[in-house]
């Protein structure tokens, strides 16, 4: 996730305009940044990696001409936080200048037409191919905003672009699909923006950009129009209302909740990795004699789930390791046939880290799956993926949970699929299955959010809750019992529901709340016993539970509903997000703050 800022001033310079607007998006994403503006029948370009408070340290992004221009703020996905990989990106003749926020998915095949063509490429991003396929269709003749539909007409994915032409400088053309984009108006000037937060201070009149549309600003000017047909979107501006805070949380009243409402778009994102990578690191798993999933608190849980996913589909074992377990755990078993899948939202945690350059010592081969492209774990894996989920402010981590069990299940049948251990059909029917898991999260936010709100209204008083779930439902009641823990302060107790009898239903007594993670399929059948002998000792039970299960809807005291016909391998993805609500409503209705929960960092760095 980046954010893009674009603007036409009727006068004066708009360098230092965009550049504080770029700083009100930082939160966006915030490991390069760059402006371009056009003067004179020319593009001024300053960009770099690095924060924008360093780089303009360095460069001065102000000191730049004209009264036209476009800024991004990045979070990298495709290619490392390097210069040339920042944006403004430009083509040969360095007359286009494009930002883009997104992820274009045929990026390959454009470049490799582009290239073919006498292209010259500077980067390793997905962006660059736009300012190229502008310059294409410029050179067949076309104007400035035909080629800029031409060229959006040939992408794939997702993207909120604003371009500019040093031929036609009097005009900004933008263009989204999935990725959010918003027009702003005032008395000087006109704007463009990834979201409300950079246009509050210069106006409150904004009208939202939609799916398939392009918007051409010019002198105080606004016109949208369909990709499609080209016909005109007549939309009203509306004023918004919202503080600069709230702004920044898109209208939510946390970073978390925002963060939970974006997992269908990170999930869209996270299926939209790079054949390469992925087939990259599938190729070392398929070669390994013992991968250990290293992680630590939610990602351990992600890496949790994904073990019962590479042993259902491949008939692999893997080891899931709390990383500061690793050395004293396994450290004398490692050697050279050891793989080390680390996984690290933040690629930093100095758990994860340590362990690794314990294993590397070893000569285990190092792999990463991270949010963070740049980040130490990056650079000390032999190849990484990243899950694309953009920069997740709130500490504990919500969106950046689902999108790791998403790239994991990927691997997990990329491997399957190499080992020859699944059928083409039921390799097909999967990768359906994982196309549809974003719309049915949204469906789960969209039609359950309020009957979670309530319940926790009905729990609030209890002192302490569990969490239980068979197969992999227990890494997604892991999950569950951290979030409610870590935000809400609420003791809170998981195990695999089988393992519950051992002693923890100790602690059952009437009124006890037990949250029973229950998908259909799997080992749901024996999952039912447990939860009557729960029930027998008086124990209140709630369950997140298939739409359809009337047989569990029956027997337990309140339950959450997930549609139906999700395998139960990927499962953890939508019944989290009922844990995710109810873990945020329980904290905010015990007055504690979800975004910053005490004692806790959102990058743990130290040992
Ligand atoms: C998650 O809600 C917690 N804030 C924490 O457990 C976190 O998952 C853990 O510190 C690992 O972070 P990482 O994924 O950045 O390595």
């Amino acid at each position: 996730m980046c954010g893009i800022f674009g603007c036409l001033l009727s006068e004066g310079v708009v360098a230092p305009l965009i550049h504080e607007a770029l700083l009100r998006l930082e939160y966006r994403g915030y490991d390069s940044v760059g402006i371009a503006t056009v003067f004179d029948g020319g593009l001024f370009v300053k960009k770099d990696r690095g924060r924008i408070g360093v780089v303009h340290e360095e460069l001065d992004l102000d000191d730049l001409p004209g009264s036209v221009g476009i800024g991004h703020t990045r979070w990298a996905t495709h290619g490392a936080p390097t210069r040339e990989n920042s944006h403004p990106h430009l083509d040969c003749s360095g007359r286009v200048a494009v930002v883009h926020n997104g992820i274009i998915d045929n990026f390959l095949d454009l470049k490799r037409e582009l290239v073919d063509g006498g292209h010259v490429f500077s980067s390793l991003t997905d962006t660059e191919v736009v300012p190229h396929l502008i310059e294409d269709f410029l050179g067949r003749g076309l104007g400035f905003v035909e080629s800029c539909r031409a060229a959006v007409r040939r992408l794939e994915g997702s993207f909120a672009l604003a371009m500019v032409f040093s031929g036609e400088p009097g005009l900004v053309v933008c263009a989204r699909n999935e990725s959010p984009l918003v027009v702003g108006v005032s008395e000087r000037a006109v704007y463009v923006s990834s979201d409300i937060p950079a246009l509050l201070p210069l106006t409150s009149r904004v009208v939202y950009v939609e799916n398939g549309e392009m918007v051409v600003l010019s002198g105080g000017r606004v016109v949208i129009r369909r990709l499609s047909d080209w016909g005109i979107v007549g939309r009203d501006f509306v004023d918004v209302s919202w503080t600069f805070e709230m702004a920044q949380k898109q209208g939510y009243p946390h970073f978390m909740l925002k963060e939970i409402y974006e997992q269908p778009l990170c999930l869209r994102n996270a299926v939209r990795l790079q054949d390469d990578y992925l087939d990259l690191l599938t190729r070392f798993l398929d070669r390994s004699k013992q991968i250990y999933l290293l992680a630590c608190g939610t990602s351990y849980n992600a890496c949790f789930a994904a073990s019962y996913m590479f042993s259902s589909l491949c008939n692999l074992s893997t080891v899931p390791v709390i990383a500061s377990e690793f050395i004293e755990r396994y450290g004398e078993a490692v050697n050279i046939e050891s793989t080390i899948l680390a996984v690290s939202q933040s690629g930093e945690t100095a758990d994860v880290l340590h362990a690794i350059e314990y294993a590397r010592f070893k000569a285990a081969t190092i792999l990463g799956l991270t949010n963070t492209i740049g980040s130490t774990l990056t650079r000390v894996s032999r190849a990484y993926l990243c899950q694309q989920s953009g920069p997740e402010i709130g500490v504990a981590a919500s969106k950046t949970f689902s999108s790791q069990i998403m790239v994991l299940a990927q691997l997990a049948l990329r491997l399957a699929k190499l080992r020859g251990k699944v059928s083409q059909a039921k390799i097909d029917e999967l990768e359906l299955k994982i196309e549809g898991i974003p719309g049915i999260v949204a469906e789960v936010l969209e039609s359950q959010a309020e009957k979670v709100r309530l319940l926790v209204e009905k729990y609030r008083d209890r002192s302490c809750f569990f969490f239980l779930g068979r197969g992999i439902s227990s890494a997604t009641a892991l999950e569950g019992r951290l979030k409610l823990l870590e935000i809400s302060y609420i003791p809170s107790i998981s195990y695999p529901a089988g393992e519950s009898k051992h002693g923890a239903i100790s602690l059952i007594d009437s009124g006890f709340p037990v949250i029973f993670v229950c998908p259909a399929g799997g080992s749901r059948r024996v999952l039912l016993g447990n939860i009557m002998e729960l029930k027998a000792r008086g124990a209140h039970v709630i369950a997140i539970v298939d739409e359809g299960d009337e047989e569990v809807k029956g027997l337990v005291d309140d339950f959450v509903c997930v549609p139906g016909g999700v395998p139960s391998l990927l499962s953890p993805i939508p019944y989290v997000v009922p844990l995710q609500l109810f873990a945020y409503y329980m904290a905010v209705s015990r007055g504690c703050d979800p975004d910053k929960p005490r004692n806790l960092a959102k990058s743990v760095t130290v040992l």
